[in-house]
């Protein structure tokens, strides 16, 4: 197991993160992603829509091995104050600037925790009234759902820990590392 330690992080100083995905491991889900979304959207030209900033490397990658052309544009929301607690409320911070009316929207998502974030860019997106919209999320902690929600393209279903890197961050830190860390578990952040 590959593990690292934190360094001048404050209150997260000396906790030892562990290596959950490594970079082959990602980079294959995606290929398999890829692969299922050029079947499903063949003769079509769906819109990447990247949730900023988590999903930026997910969005590359899978982009990257999409037979089909795609097109992309990138919204921002906030739902964390900071740290790993969740504020309970979505804003909007920058819309699309795309026009996406009859068009077929793929939300890009780097994880879905609590399902809040996903609802509402979902409905977002559906009151531009797309030709269909799904959600691709690479990661997905289903013991964290506080609502009803089913991504159509999901990478992997993790359990209830926070991670990091790949474009996941802790308070805007570890998002370039290739790589996906969880903190310890039951560790109170
Ligand atoms: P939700 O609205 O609770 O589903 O949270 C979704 C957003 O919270 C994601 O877009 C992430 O930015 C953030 N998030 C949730 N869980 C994690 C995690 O384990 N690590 C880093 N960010 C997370
Ligand atoms: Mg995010």
């Amino acid at each position: 197991m590959n593990t690292r330690v934190v360094e001048n992080m404050g209150k997260y100083t000396g906790q030892v993160l562990e290596e959950v995905f490594s970079r082959e491991v990602i980079e294959k889900r995606i290929d398999e992603l890829a692969k299922q979304i050029s079947t499903d959207y063949a003769g079509k030209v769906p819109i990447l829509i990247g949730v900023l900033n988590g999903s930026v490397f997910f969005l590359a990658d899978l982009a990257k091995r999409l037979d089909i052309d795609c097109e992309m544009d990138f919204i921002k929301v906030s739902s964390y104050h900071s740290g790993t607690q969740s504020s309970g409320t979505v804003r909007l911070l920058k819309d699309i600037s795309c026009i996406i009316t009859d068009r077929d929207v793929i939300i890009v998502e780097d994880i879905i925790d609590s399902g809040l974030t996903a609802r509402f860019l979902k409905h977002r997106i559906l009151e531009n009234q797309p030709a269909s919209v799904a959600f691709a999320s690479l990661l997905f902690k289903p013991e964290c759902l506080k609502l009803e929600f089913e991504a159509e393209y999901v990478g992997f279903e993790v359990a209830d820990r926070f991670l990091v890197g790949y474009g996941l961050d802790l308070d805007q830190k570890f998002r370039n590392l290739p790589s996906i860390w969880a903190f310890p578990v039951n560790m109170n952040l």
